[in-house]
């Protein structure tokens, strides 16, 4: 089979474009369902102000290492750095990153499953009437059925292979510049909706009152972590979007961009979830169970809630959907590129084989309990080990290479567009890399491997 050829590579075809994926890989379950359970169990206003710092100190600089290593090389993860480090074992980290997209996949498309399932119990009106207990069931007997989150995770797979494998231009790029827009469309109107419900406007004091009282230092660590999952960073995907970037687009907006947009999301999703919380008394500390089962309860008690869950769970999948598509891209860019499988059965058999690990993933919810490891099943094994162990590793070595690696020279000469642009904060980012982000995300990592486990708590 000819080798891949580099010159008919596929990019985006805008700076809208552009910022619509990347700001759609960032955008999901992540944003939507997580940031505001954790951030209700932390203390609400000062995790806020936490998550705000790092996103800022480290997340901003991770985010544009990847674009600066991506636009480089012009590669797959995997590739870039055997591009920028040949003969080296930096390829490693590219590999790390691919077997990282493979689980957070898996797991991920579970959940995104239940998100079409609770979409189509919004259409059918199969909240109708039920109390918190009898929600809290149905989530549990859907959650452990087996077959229905089975095929729902299949369907969103589908739809996820669909946009893959129709490319950059025309795939990914054309429906994140509908969907992304839609998005935020949808959201503005359910906090619009929540903060006008009596009594909600304490759950804008939780969210933006800080109580430092309630931040513990394990709270500190979930914050860090947070901010890897939600924008996207540590394993490559962005990476690989950066390889899709023109020449003449200018990075740091880029990446201040799509950050701005994670965190204002993020901010809107927890702006149209606690006053909701709040006006129907229910717990902001009621953890992962808060979308799937809260949220139904909390809309069939309001005017116009027939209308506001359909709209919400619709949100939900879209952003569940531009996530998911750019971690298969991860898959599909190395393996069209390193193993000239060409785009299409590379998608296919990416997809597909992801999928095996993904069936097994929901299984371990309920039908096969046997799928696990001490307390936890192989989704929980996934989901933990992914954010907890791979992103940060993939992370720090990440930074370490584009901070000491890659040659000064190659770095600035990106920030700058080959010195037509002025980029004056070039020095304190190469400090940032080099020093303050990687001492940062070395303690998120220790903590998530445990050797600075000092705190009781949850996962990160
Ligand atoms: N950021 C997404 C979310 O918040 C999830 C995601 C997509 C992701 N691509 C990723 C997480 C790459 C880590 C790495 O839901």
């Amino acid at each position: 089979m000819a080798n891949f050829d580099f010159t008919k590579r596929d990019s985006f075809g805008s700076k809208m474009g552009i910022i619509a994926a990347a700001a759609g890989s960032a955008i999901g379950l992540g944003n939507i369902w997580r940031f505001p359970y954790i951030a209700g169990e932390n203390g609400g206003g000062a995790f806020l102000l936490v998550y705000l710092f790092f996103i800022v100190v480290i997340g901003v600089p991770v985010m544009l290492s990847e674009f600066v290593i991506g636009r480089s090389a012009q590669r797959n993860p995997l590739g870039a750095l055997k591009n920028l480090a040949p003969k080296t074992y930096w390829f490693l980290v590219g590999f790390l990153g691919i077997a990282a997209a493979f689980f957070i996949l898996a797991f991920y498309t579970t959940v995104a499953g239940w998100t079409l399932e609770y979409l189509y119990l919004a259409v059918t009106n199969g909240f109708q009437g039920m109390g918190a207990d009898q929600m809290s069931s149905m989530f549990e007997q859907f959650r452990t059925s087996g077959m229905r989150p089975l095929i729902w995770q299949a369907i969103f797979m589908f739809f996820t292979a669909f946009i893959v494998y129709r490319g950059i231009k025309n795939g990914i790029e054309k429906y994140t510049k509908i969907l992304m827009p839609a998005l935020l469309l949808i959201i503005i109107v359910l906090c619009i909706r929540a903060i006008t419900l009596p009594g909600g406007g304490e759950g804008l004091v939780f969210l933006f009152k800080p109580d430092f009282s309630k931040l513990t230092a394990n709270g500190v660590m979930q914050a860090l972590g947070q901010s890897f999952f939600s924008l996207s960073i540590g394993m490559g995907a962005l990476i690989t979007y950066g390889s899709y970037i023109s020449k003449k687009d200018n990075l740091g907006i880029t990446a201040i961009s799509v950050t701005a947009a994670d965190l204002v999301i993020a901010i809107l999703a927890g702006i149209a979830i606690f006053p909701a919380v709040f006006a129907f008394g229910i717990q902001p500390e009621a953890g992962p169970g808060l979308v799937f089962i809260t949220l139904p309860m909390i809309f069939q008690q309001m005017t116009g809630g027939y209308f506001f869950s359909l709209i919400f769970f619709l949100l939900l999948s879209i952003a569940a959907l531009t996530s998911t598509i750019s971690l298969l891209e991860v898959v599909v860019a190395y393996m069209s590129e390193e193993l000239n499988v060409n785009r299409k059965k590379s998608t296919i058999i990416g997809a597909v084989s992801i999928a095996v690990l993904g069936v097994f993933c929901t299984l371990s919810q309920g039908p096969l309990p046997g799928l696990r490891i001490g307390e936890r099943n192989l989704f929980d094994l996934l989901d933990f080990s992914s954010a907890n162990i791979m992103l940060p590793l993939g992370g720090l070595l990440i930074v370490i290479f584009a901070g000491w690696f890659m040659g000064v020279d190659k770095v600035f000469d990106e920030l700058s567009n080959g010195g037509k642009l002025n980029a004056r904060y070039k020095h304190a980012f190469l400090f940032i890399i080099r020093f303050i982000a990687p001492i940062g995300i070395a303690l998120v990592f220790l903590n998530g491997i445990g050797i600075l486990n000092f705190f009781s708590g949850g996962d990160l």
